[in-house]
């Protein structure tokens, strides 16, 4: 099997591509990978083991199609990750977001068509679905895309799902929650805090902390990835839940603790705009039909992650600056973190 995998140098990307040159999912022996990545700020070489010999590594932009389509030729199958990721980014400058979200995923859907690649597998997010105050989205919930980022990338999956339908590209669409674990860029709420506090300084909580988020480790979520890639249906949309639902003050306490820090640490800062209060996954139709379920427990990964970050100053101090936390304010009150 040969696959193009965009956006491997990111965070969730080069997981995927980690794993699968080391053989952990079933039938990925001798599997050979190229990856086509623009290394934004948020991609790296860092994060991908370039002299591996099954490994073919592309600086390049998914939206260039004579490139997309010079190189997809010899391919079994496409893992689209590449995008902008970041909500705040999104509400800063929502160009970009069009750009790569949605005129990448379209010049990469059309390139396949052309050349006849058999399967793709694009990776989207729960955000599409907006925000949910109770019970949880299924794969027929409506898209109420509330940010540039989740609305550039709820074009895409409706791009995925007209070259499915006009062009027969054999396309399945991924809707993830929450991920975290080891390479994860500093600007995200888990990396932001673990190595904001481990080198001293406070973490900025947006608002009052009760919005909730469902997270998975990434491992989890790159196995069922390609569970969908070899085993999903094309024209179908899988979600891929974590199970464990968090507001933003209780995994600022894991973090703390795990940090063996206190809450005078906790910063809050303005809200976000229009941040979304909660979201939520149905995974029935993952695990029924695929048997994919997570197989790391939230504690565990998380503690794994606070050491991996410990351990790896060198991979992210230089983004730090980069990254850093909005202008501090008021210092969270305790009535805040008990209501
Ligand atoms: P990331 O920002 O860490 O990595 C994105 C990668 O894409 C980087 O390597 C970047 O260089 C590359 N890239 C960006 N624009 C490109 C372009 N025009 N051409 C080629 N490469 C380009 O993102 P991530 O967190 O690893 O997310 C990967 C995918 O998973 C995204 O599609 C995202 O929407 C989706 N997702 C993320 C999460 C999460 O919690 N991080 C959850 C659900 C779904
Ligand atoms: P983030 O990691 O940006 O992911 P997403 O917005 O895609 O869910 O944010 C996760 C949650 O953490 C979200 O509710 C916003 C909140 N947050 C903070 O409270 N402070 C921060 O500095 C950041 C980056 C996020």
């Amino acid at each position: 099997m040969r696959v193009l995998v965009t956006g491997g140098a990111g965070f969730i990307g080069s997981t995927y591509v980690r794993e699968l040159l080391d053989g952990r999912y079933p039938g990925s022996d001798g599997a050979r990978v190229t990856v086509l990545d623009k290394l934004t700020y948020a991609g790296s070489l860092a994060n991908l083991p370039v002299r591996h010999p099954r490994l073919d590594f592309v600086e390049g932009d998914v939206c260039d199609p004579r490139l997309v389509t010079d190189l997809l030729p010899g391919h079994d199958a496409v893992v689209h990750f590449a995008a902008e990721s970041h909500v705040d980014r999104s509400l800063a400058n929502g160009a970009p977001f069009a750009v790569t979200n949605v005129v990448g995923t379209q010049t990469l859907l059309d390139a396949c068509r052309r050349t006849k690649v058999e399967r793709f597998v694009l990776v989207s997010t729960d955000e599409v679905y907006g925000s949910i105050p109770r019970g949880s989205w299924t794969e027929e919930s409506p898209l109420l895309p509330n940010s540039p980022y989740s609305a550039s990338k709820a074009a895409g999956d409706l791009f995925a799902r007209a070259y499915w339908r006009a062009h027969d590209v054999a396309v399945s669409i991924t809707r993830c929650c929450n991920n975290y674990g080891p390479y994860q860029f500093v600007e995200k709420v888990i990396p932001l805090f673990i190595t904001t506090l481990i080198d001293g300084g406070d973490v900025p909580l947006y608002g009052d902390g009760h919005h909730v988020r469902e997270w998975l480790h990434v491992s989890d979520h790159c196995r069922a990835v390609h569970a969908v890639l070899t085993g999903g249906r094309a024209g179908e949309v899988y979600n891929i839940g974590g199970g464990t639902e968090l507001s933003n003050l209780e995994l600022t306490g894991y973090l703390l603790e795990l940090c063996g820090a206190g809450w005078d640490r906790v910063r809050r800062v303005p809200d976000r705009d229009a941040h979304d209060e909660r979201y939520s996954l149905d995974s029935t139709k993952l695990r029924e039909e695929l048997g994919v379920t997570p197989q790391v427990g939230f504690e565990r990964g998380l503690a794994a992650a606070v050491e991996w970050y410990g351990g790896n100053r060198w991979w992210w101090e230089k983004d730090k600056v980069a990254a850093a936390p909005p202008v501090l304010t008021e210092p969270l009150r305790a009535r805040d973190v008990h209501r």
